[in-house]
This record gives C-alpha cells, sequence and structure tokens, in this order.
C-alpha cells in the first residue's frame, strides 16, 4: 500500500499490489507525480486555510512536465478532479437514468463506483481485473485499457434535477435538491432534442486517451447494469478550454482559440468566488461542489465555412490568428469591449457585460458523423462549471441567445444541468456521502 497526501492535507490511500496494474511498469506512480507537483502543493497549502481549497498539486499542466500524459491525477480531495484540475485532450460523458427504487441498491452502486473510479484513474483495472478471475463468471474489467497508463484520467461525478423529483421519496432526497440546481429556462433558438439532455446522474470522462475515458464509463455502466442505465452520451476531442493559462491555448472547429479568458485551475481566489460551492451558499452537502451546465451545440460548419475572414473576426471580436480582442496586439491584453461590434460574442460574453458572471468553461469538439444531408454533425460540447447556475451560466446565456452574432451559425440542440458533490475525501468515504446520509 502507498499512501498519497492532496492539497488539503488528507491522507489517501492506494492499493498498488493486491490487483492487477493496468499500467505498464514505466507509468510514474502518484507518489513520483507529487513529486514533480512540489510547487502546487505549496500553493495548495497556502490556500488550503481558507473555507474551500484550491487547485490540487496535481492539478496539470503546470506541474506535470510536458510529455507526460500517461500521469495519473489524484481521485481524492476535497473538490473532484475534471474540474479545476488540468484539461485533458479527450472526453467521454455520459448521463444515467436510475432504474432502481431501492434506496440501499442506489447506495450500494455509488459505493461500487467510487471504488472503481479510484482504481481507474489511478491506472488498475476493476476489481480483480480483466482475466485471472473465474472462468465461469464474466471478469471484473472488460480489459481495453490493460497495459495503457493512467493518462491524467478524472472521473466527475454529478446529481441531475429528476434524481431529486423522481427519487426524492424512495432515496429520502425530499427537501435536498439545492435551490442552485434549476431547471434552465428556454432560451431563444434552443432546437433542444430530449434524447440528448438531461439524466438523473452524469460522469464526466476526461483522459488524454480516448480508450480509457471510453473504458471508464463502459466499465461504470456495466458495474450499474439493472440500477442506471445511460441515457444519452458525448464522446469529444480538442479541448476548447484551457484552466492552465501558460499553455497554448486551444482551438475551437471553427479555427479561434477558445478558453484564453477562463478560470485558471490555479487562481485559487477566483475558484472561490466563481465556482466552489461555499458554507454560506447551502445546502452543507453540496460545500465544495459546483455546478455543471451541459450544452450539445451544433455549428453549421459549411456556412461558416463560406464566411469572410473578417466577419468571422468581428463575430468573435478577436482576430483569427493570435487571438487578440479587437484594437489589441495580443492574445492576453485585456479587452476593449467598446472597440467590438455590439452583437460580438465576447463582448456580448464577458463578465462586464454580464453583471459580472464567470464561468469556468471546460469543453470539448465533437464530430458524430454527418446528418445525411450533407453536412458534418459537429460544433462544441460546450461543459461549464459554476458556483450558482443563476448567477453563471443562465445571464450569459440569456445575453446570448437574445444579441450573439454567432447564433447565425450555431444551434443549441442539447441539454443538461448537474449538480456536482465535493470530492471523495478518503478511501472511507464515497461519491454522494453527504448527501445521502447527512453529515457533510
Ligand atoms: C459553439 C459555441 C461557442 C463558440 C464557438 C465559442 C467561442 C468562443 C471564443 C472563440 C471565445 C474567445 C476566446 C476566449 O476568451 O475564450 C469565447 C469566449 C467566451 N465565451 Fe464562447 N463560444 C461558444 C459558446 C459559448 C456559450 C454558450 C457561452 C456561455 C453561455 C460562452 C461563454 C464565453 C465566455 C464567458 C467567454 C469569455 C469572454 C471574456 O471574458 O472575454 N460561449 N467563446
Amino acid at each position: 500500500m502507498t499512501e498519497d497526501t492532496n492539497q488539503t492535507g488528507q491522507t489517501g490511500q492506494t492499493d498498488d499490489t493486491q490487483h492487477t496494474d493496468r499500467a505498464d511498469a514505466g507509468a510514474p506512480s502518484r507518489r513520483s507525480l507529487l513529486g514533480w507537483g512540489g510547487a502546487g502543493l505549496a500553493l495548495g497549502a497556502a490556500a488550503a486555510g481558507g473555507a474551500v481549497a484550491m487547485a490540487r498539486s496535481d492539478s496539470g499542466d503546470d506541474v506535470v512536465p510536458a510529455g507526460a500524459t500517461g500521469a495519473a491525477v489524484a481521485f481524492h480531495g476535497a473538490h473532484q478532479a475534471g474540474i479545476a484540475t488540468g484539461v485533458q485532450d479527450r472526453l467521454h460523458f455520459a448521463a444515467f437514468d436510475v432504474k432502481t427504487d431501492d434506496r440501499e441498491e442506489f447506495v450500494t452502486l455509488l459505493k461500487e463506483w467510487t471504488k472503481a473510479a479510484a482504481r481507474m484513474t489511478a491506472g488498475h483495472a476493476v476489481g480483480e481485473g480483466a482475466f485471472g478471475g473465474l472462468a465461469e463468471a464474466p471478469p471484473d474489467d472488460t480489459g481495453e485499457a490493460l497495459g495503457l497508463k493512467p493518462s491524467r484520467l478524472t472521473l466527475t461525478i454529478g446529481f441531475g434535477p429528476s434524481l431529486f423529483e423522481k427519487y426524492g421519496d424512495a432515496f429520502g432526497l425530499t427537501g435536498k435538491r439545492p435551490k442552485a440546481l434549476v431547471d434552465l429556462p428556454k432560451f431563444p433558438g434552443d432546437n433542444l432534442d430530449p434524447a440528448r439532455g438531461g439524466g438523473d446522474l452524469c460522469v464526466q470522462a476526461c483522459a488524454d486517451d480516448p480508450q480509457v475515458a471510453v473504458h471508464a464509463i463502459r466499465n461504470l455502466a456495466r458495474i450499474g447494469f439493472g440500477k442506471v442505465a445511460i441515457r444519452w452520451s458525448q464522446l469529444g476531442f480538442g479541448k476548447t478550454s484551457s484552466t492552465t493559462p501558460e499553455a497554448q491555448t486551444p482551438r475551437n472547429l471553427m479555427g479561434f482559440k477558445d478558453g484564453t479568458r477562463n478560470i485558471s485551475g490555479t487562481d485559487g481566489k477566483a475558484l472561490a468566488e466563481h465556482v466552489w460551492v461555499g458554507a454560506k451558499d447551502g445546502p452543507d452537502w453540496m460545500v465544495g461542489g459546483s455546478y455543471l451546465v451541459a450544452r450539445r451545440i451544433r455549428m453549421h460548419i459549411e456556412t461558416w465555412d463560406r464566411t469572410s475572414l473578417q466577419e468571422q473576426e468581428d463575430i468573435f471580436g478577436r482576430d483569427k490568428g493570435e487571438g487578440a480582442a479587437v484594437g489589441k496586439a495580443k492574445e492576453r491584453d485585456e479587452p476593449f469591449l467598446r472597440a467590438m461590434k455590439p452583437d460580438a460574442h465576447v463582448r456580448l460574453a464577458h463578465p462586464r457585460s454580464n453583471g459580472g458572471a464567470t464561468i469556468l468553461r471546460r469543453g470539448y469538439s465533437f464530430t458524430d458523423g454527418t446528418d445525411g444531408l450533407g453536412r458534418l454533425d459537429a460544433g462544441l460540447f460546450f461543459l461549464a462549471y459554476q458556483r450558482d447556475v443563476r448567477k453563471g451560466f443562465i445571464p450569459v446565456q440569456r445575453s446570448l441567445a437574445a444579441s450573439d452574432a454567432l447564433n447565425e451559425y450555431i444551434q443549441h440542440v442539447g441539454s443538461a444541468v448537474f449538480a456536482i458533490p465535493p470530492g471523495v475525501r478518503d478511501t472511507n468515504d464515497w461519491w454522494g456521502r453527504a448527501l445521502f446520509t447527512g453529515k457533510a
């Protein structure tokens, strides 16, 4: 057994010896990762005195050397990984519907999922592994990630409004739905497909290797068989935002740098102010958690590709090459909003245009084949984390939906909102424990 310590000084046990190890011998151990992350650890310790601690020691590219994409991200901590931690290259997002009204059965599933998630994020196979067990029973693990490194896999769970509405009585959740977990209003231009939205639960799997992310969702679905079923899912590639400002800003499918002005995963002050649920926000079981809005946004790629460069740049209010705001030279120069067209995306989305509303964006591009009309079914799977949806996504989207010049080229086709509980503290803790036991 090894022991690892996260930014809050809590310790967690990682069983490295008993089970089939998924990663090859060359993969960095979590202890060596913490060694690289010394700088982040110090920062984390400094912030830990506050009500909410800041990003993990192994929060991402800032502490993990370039090329170390095989590394593991700590699973245990005050906050769930996959929010402030460094954004990985790939996504498999799944929304589940609950299929049991037996509280005990559901709680047991959450505990089993937590155990499996801790193992998979550390690069281990689930349970006794993919082979070598009872010949008469299906293996504990499906096997396709054998030999692959942890790939910075993070697994982030969320609870949807329908969990509280449908299972309030059965699961003892009546009155526990957070006020901030609102049903999103209908925005002008929405063309939402119910088959691509909602969900009682969600799991966001992010990793640098798509097979590792898909393996994780598949194994959670397998463990949940008969108790939960996948309602919809989304694969993503090419992160469209960064939580590590020193890294090169990625580009979205429209060819523009995306994520220039985003909350940094090491900015403890901004995270506490805009992302993590605070002690006074309520309910108690959500303190240290966050709220996630997921929107599948289709892009009319073919129309965009026939649009002039000048118009494209006017639409965003930034230039395509450098990513600088109108009238500015460098990507990071502070935007002067009034130099942009009144309907420019950046002008309308900027916190100063929305009473300070600030969100942490963590979206991915997607291409799901074609639509039968010769057009790509492609776009942005937009993921935004915030402390309160009513003060984050809703005001920003209200102003975008009303006037954004980009609307001619995009359509929101899927939507979901989830309460993201705080992190799993140690090996005795489990996803959703505070919600189900009433003890934070
Ligand atoms: C397909 C849809 C979208 C595309 C292609 C897109 C693209 C972009 C780009 C290129 C930027 C400028 C670079 C940056 O600072 O990140 C930007 C900024 C931003 N976008 Fe979007 N975006 C989309 C949808 C949305 C939605 C739905 C929201 C929220 C409701 C949003 C919120 C923001 C915010 C808050 C900023 C930063 C504004 C600032 O502080 O300057 N975006 N987006």
